[in-house]
């Protein structure tokens, strides 16, 4: 299978470090003969079509150049849209920085996929989150497989859990914590009894907010999330826009000591449940298997036959989403050699 790699930051780096790793393994197991024949970073890209070395590549950038400066594949100011044109590949790897005004330039990145015949594998949000009804539509237009386990719970499989692990039981609703910084914030400010602001300087200082963190704490990731798992596991056509957003930014310290005098606590919850999915922060108890601490990630679906059901585990990280990346690869992989058309 070749590759297009487009974005080469900490998940990027982290799908070329879990390709290479136990490569013997995989394809002992599963047949899978990855190869990245092209990375395609802001200032340029490298392209071999016999396949690229991590290690070289983690070389050049550890002396502080751009991937692109390779002397012997480099090509300095050939942009992504160029390399997924003109390169010979499969699939296309797509992990570029998420940008949920216009989505760009992850949306031009996949649809140019699309039109060149390319399966995408994809971790951004931003083009989900806005176009997720049409890009769904223009793969099976094109006849290629769209794969995004990564946005949704990084390495855990909230997504596959969902759409497999379920199939056959109706999914009557789903309740989240999607987003380890808010959750990470709520859960100091209960705890150690410190303010919203004291709580974000912390999460920034950890690298876990950004800088900007608006995205987080004004509940935009969580809403993105909540339009992927409506779509994909609920059948919902929606978008970014139709769903009923408020962040944290007005849960107080004295919200939430009069909730944990109940035995309950305050979640940003993202929650598809009736017509309009929503991301608010809610009161639930410290006893529901959905109230995890720190960083992590959890939520419930609720089942006709099976009742509820709870998944919990690491909803962020180079390395975990990474491994979300080859659980999409061998999807691809497995559907085109079993032809299967979905
Ligand atoms: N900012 C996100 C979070 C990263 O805090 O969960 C993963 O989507």
């Amino acid at each position: 299978m070749r590759i297009i790699l487009v974005g080469y930051g900490v998940v990027g780096k982290g799908v070329t470090s879990i390709l290479a790793r136990r490569y013997e393994e995989k394809f002992t197991n599963y047949g899978f003969n990855p190869k990245i024949v092209a990375i395609a970073d802001i200032d340029g890209a490298v392209i071999n079509p016999r396949g690229l070395s991590p290690e070289k590549l983690e070389a050049i950038k550890q002396r502080g150049y751009p991937i692109s400066a390779d002397p012997e594949f480099g090509h300095p100011g050939k942009t992504a849209l160029d390399v997924i044109e003109s390169v010979e590949a499969e699939v296309v790897v797509e992990v570029t920085p998420v940008n949920i005004k216009n989505a760009e330039p992850a949306l031009s990145h996949i649809t140019k996929a699309f039109k060149t015949g390319k399966h995408v594998v994809t971790t951004n949000k931003g083009p989900l989150a806005l176009a997720m009804p049409a890009l769904t539509e223009l793969a099976e237009y094109n006849k290629v497989y769209l794969r995004f386990s990564g946005t949704v719970g990084g390495g855990t499989p909230m997504l596959e859990f969902a759409k497999r692990c379920l199939a056959g039981d109706k999914i009557l609703a789903i309740k989240g914590i999607l987003n380890g910084t808010t959750n990470y914030i709520l859960t100091e400010m209960s705890q150690n009894r410190i303010s919203f602001q004291e709580a974000l300087a912390n999460a920034q200082k950890l690298g876990y907010a950004e800088r900007e963190p608006s995205m987080d704490i004004d509940g935009f990731d969580t809403a993105a999330k909540v339009v992927i798992l409506a779509n994909w596991i609920m059948n919902r056509k929606i978008t970014l826009k139709e769903v009923d957003r408020t962040g944290i930014r007005d849960v107080s310290l004295q919200a939430l000591d009069e909730a944990s005098k109940r035995g309950n606590t305050i979640k940003l919850i993202g929650s598809i449940d009736g017509d309009t999915p929503t991301v608010k922060p809610m009161e639930i108890a410290k006893t529901n298997p959905l109230c995890v601490s720190g960083v992590l990630n959890a939520i419930t679906f609720s089942t006709e036959f099976a009742g509820e059901q709870t998944l919990v585990g690491r909803g962020a990280g180079g390395m975990e989403t990474a491994s979300a990346v080859l659980r999409d690869l061998l999807d691809i992989r497995h559907k085109l050699a079993t032809k299967m058309l979905r």
